[in-house]
């Protein structure tokens, strides 16, 4: 057992500072309500939404900074790095991009200027203070052979939108890694499909240094053999890898119970034992992972509590509502 001592001088992020960063992903309610948790054990923040498009330039040309201002502020207050996400997405990006002042849709070439605008400004704004970026996020289909998913960027401007978007990251700041990001990135057919995408830019000389992987994971899957296949595939690239949204859903994608109002002791257990598992594998691949980032912090707060199944709480983190460590933390601390 761990003495109160030991418990409270212990940093999850130092434990790994061998290995990679250790993040989480912040919005402005956590930065403040988990500010303890975030001093004491991660390295790394990421906004949970606020350097979205559509947070950043709601409005053409009117940007608000504000919020990520804050998070870049509370990361350079207390020594921590900051990953980029994300500047180019079909979600949660504003209508006015795509379509013309004058109405209908936008042509390709204004497409292309509104998207380095944006890109220019944002990247600008935090050069040297973000060591990654989130330059393109999930525009791969998941469905059959088909590679990009269809989405207003890919039907305006063509495949193309994915190179320009990195060549216009790069031009921002040289030295920001630059990221492709998705999810189910473990799965084998989205897996080749990823490697796929990024071969091609890598071939074409586009700066792209990374892959995201996001993490989005459960009790169960992916395997971990399929996790290890991927980052083993990924890093054959030649790309530095970021797990950049991981967590543990104690339920199963097309599990839609509603009947528990807290994680059974076998939940927890289970939980424990795959995040050791897993993390055995980030460490042993650890020359590959620049970080490892948490989409939250502690269970008082997960996307996953309304998300697939609606008034449904989880308990994906290491730490659990309370910010007290779960046997899940233990594991991959003693076991290391
Ligand atoms: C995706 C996005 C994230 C976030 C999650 C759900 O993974 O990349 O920004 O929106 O979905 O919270």
């Amino acid at each position: 057992m761990k003495t109160i001592e030991h418990r409270d001088l212990l940093k999850l992020s130092e434990e790994y500072e061998e290995h990679f960063l250790i993040g989480a992903a912040v919005n402005t309610k956590t930065l403040i309500s988990h500010q303890q948790l975030l001093k004491q054990h991660f390295n790394s923040i990421t906004a949970e939404n606020e350097m979205k498009f559509e947070r950043l330039q709601p409005i053409e040309g009117q940007f608000q900074f504000e919020a990520a201002d804050r998070m870049l502020e509370f990361a350079k207050q207390n020594n921590m790095g900051v990953r980029g996400h994300t500047l180019v997405w079909h979600n949660q990006t504003p209508a006015w991009i795509f379509e013309q002042r004058s109405g209908g849709i936008v042509d390709r070439a204004t497409l292309l200027e509104r998207m380095k605008t944006h890109i220019d400004t944002v990247v600008t704004r935090y050069k040297g203070n973000i060591y990654a970026w989130d330059v393109v996020n999930e525009a791969i289909s998941d469905s059959g052979n088909e590679l990009l998913r269809s989405s207003k960027w890919l039907d305006i401007a063509g495949e193309q939108f994915i190179a320009k978007a990195f060549e216009y990251a790069h031009a921002a700041d040289p030295s920001a890694l630059l990221f492709y990001n998705d999810y189910n990135e473990s799965d084998a057919v989205k897996r080749e499909k990823i490697y796929r995408l990024v071969k091609s830019l890598k071939e074409k000389d586009i700066p792209i240094h990374g892959i995201g992987m996001q993490s989005h994971w459960n009790l169960d899957h992916p395997a971990i053999d399929d996790i290890r296949r991927s980052i083993e595939q990924y890093a054959s690239l030649g790309v530095t890898l970021d797990i950049t949204e991981m967590d543990l859903s104690m339920f199963h994608f097309d599990d839609r119970r509603t009947d528990c109002s807290a994680p059974t002791e076998a939940m927890l257990e289970k939980q424990a034992e795959r995040y050791d598992q897993i993390f055995k594998v980030f460490r042993e691949y650890s020359k590959h992972i620049t970080s490892v980032t948490f989409w939250g912090a502690a269970d008082d707060y997960t996307w996953l509590d309304h998300f697939p199944v609606q008034n449904r709480k989880n308990w994906p983190f290491l730490f659990d509502a309370l910010h007290q460590p779960k046997q899940s933390f233990w594991n991959i601390i003693n076991n290391k």
